[in-house]
């Protein structure tokens, strides 16, 4: 399995990727709208034999403060790939572009079980609250040392994460 930076011919798959798995096309569209507005940050596709099989994307999130992090989502594998830790190693290279890109937070909505491997924490540890009322599915880490900005308090998703509300 090969893991890397999207390209532009791939952009077809990897909305075919997300159609595939979840029921509606809002998050393959939700993909979409993000790179056409310059927010798709950091896009990591999994390849098997020249067929994508996974993908994760990240996109900017930010406090009032103007303080900018990022947010993991979404990060699917196609059925038949699954369980062999495709989306495991996904994300880490994800969470490893986007400190290299000098992002210093990270945030994502998601099962506390799966995502504490990639040490995400509650986010109400570090007094991050979500715009969706996640409770303990919203999670934060620090990608570097003292990462995390002051003035915290509610993180906002890009725009195009609206169609979710
Ligand atoms: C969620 C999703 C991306 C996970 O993909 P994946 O490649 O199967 O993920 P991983 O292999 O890293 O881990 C998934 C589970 O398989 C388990 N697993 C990993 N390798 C395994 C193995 N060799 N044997 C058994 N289980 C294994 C992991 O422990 C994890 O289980 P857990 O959450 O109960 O701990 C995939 O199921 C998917 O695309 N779902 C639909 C879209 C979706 O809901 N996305 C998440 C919201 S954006």
């Amino acid at each position: 399995m090969l893991l890397r930076q999207e390209t532009a011919i791939d952009q077809e798959a990897i909305h075919a990727v997300h159609v595939e798995c979840f029921p509606t096309d809002s998050e393959a569209r939700l993909v979409d709208q993000l790179r056409y507005a310059g927010r798709l940050a950091v896009s990591v596709v999994a390849e098997v034999e020249g067929e994508i099989v996974g993908h994760v994307a990240f996109s900017p999130v930010t406090l009032a403060s103007g303080e900018t992090g990022i947010g993991l989502a979404p990060v699917t594998v196609l059925e038949a790939y699954r369980r062999q830790e495709i989306a495991a190693r996904l994300i880490e290279a994800g969470l490893d572009a986007c400190r290299e890109a000098g992002f210093g937070w990270a945030v994502v909505l998601g099962d506390p079980a799966y995502y504490a491997r990639f040490d995400f924490r509650p986010a109400s540890e570090f007094d991050l609250i979500d715009e969706y009322g996640g409770g303990d599915a919203f999670q934060a880490m620090e990608l570097m040392p003292d990462g995390m900005p002051m003035g915290r308090g509610l993180v906002s998703y890009a725009p195009e994460f609206a169609v979710f509300e």
